[in-house]
């Protein structure tokens, strides 16, 4: 199964791809998340990247197709991908057809989370995650159960990205309502996306995905 999670940044597209990876055990491929490694990394593409990702903006069609391209080149075939944030942009819809014939893979499903965007800014704001296991959290929707230990590991050092704050976030979303909403007529014209409402609490955005990959 190859999936694609569409919506704007904060619309839970990594929330919902890591409880698909601990269900299902399918691969979550987040360019946003191989960018930021690189980034750690200072790769050249790392360097090339952090300015841009720090304003809010889209990193080159090339660099990002590339990174998917490895990723499912280092993949078994029954190991099924989730696409996390990519593609974004017309020319990386195509660029991902290309790609999944490539490798003989085929798109099953899209799925859009349709998000508020005024509820975003906050959730995109409040967010953080564990600096050892990179567990997600929020600070008002999900707080670790005992306060500054994560659930999973127990660690107690915890990260916020660059990129959170509320300048950038706008210009995020200017990019995904320029950039990446006017692909999803592509999708659309091949009867394979199903809308779910972002809004609702995590576990029944869940549930409705695996409505979807039930179906
Ligand atoms: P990327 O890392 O992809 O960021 P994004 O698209 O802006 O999306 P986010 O990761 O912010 O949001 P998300 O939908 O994953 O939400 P999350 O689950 O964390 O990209 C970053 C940058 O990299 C881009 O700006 C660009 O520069 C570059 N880039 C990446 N890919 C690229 C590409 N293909 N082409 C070009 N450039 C690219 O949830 C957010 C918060 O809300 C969390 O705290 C979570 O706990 C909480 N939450 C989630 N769901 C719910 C819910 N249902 N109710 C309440 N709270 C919730
Ligand atoms: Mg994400
Ligand atoms: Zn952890």
């Amino acid at each position: 199964m190859n999936i694609i999670l569409l919506g704007p940044p904060g619309a839970g597209k990594g929330t919902q791809a890591a409880r698909l990876v601990a269900k299902h055990g399918m691969r979550q491929l987040s360019t946003g998340d191989m960018l930021r490694a690189a980034v750690k990394a200072q790769t050249p593409v790392g360097l090339e990247a952090k300015a841009v990702m720090d304003r809010g903006e889209l990193v080159s069609d090339a660099i990002v197709s590339a990174l998917i391209d490895e990723e499912l080149a280092s993949m078994g075939a029954d190991t099924g991908a989730i696409f996390d944030g990519y593609p974004r942009t017309g020319a990386q819809a195509e660029a991902l057809d290309a790609l999944l014939a490539k490798h003989s893979r085929k798109l099953d499903h899209v799925i859009e989370l349709e998000v508020n965007e005024d509820a975003l800014v906050e959730r995109i704001t409040g967010r953080f995650t564990c600096a050892n296991c990179g567990e997600g959290y929020h600070d008002t929707f999900k707080q670790p159960k005992a306060e500054g230990v994560c659930d999973k590991c127990g660690s107690t050092e915890f990260k916020r990205r660059p990129d959170d704050n509320e300048e950038t976030v706008r210009t995020r979303m200017t990019e995904y309502r320029a950039k990446t909403a006017p692909i999803l007529p592509i999708y659309d014209a091949r009867g394979i996306v199903t809308r779910i409402d972002g809004m609702a609490d995590i576990d029944e955005v869940s549930e409705s995905i695996e409505r979807v990959l039930a179906s």
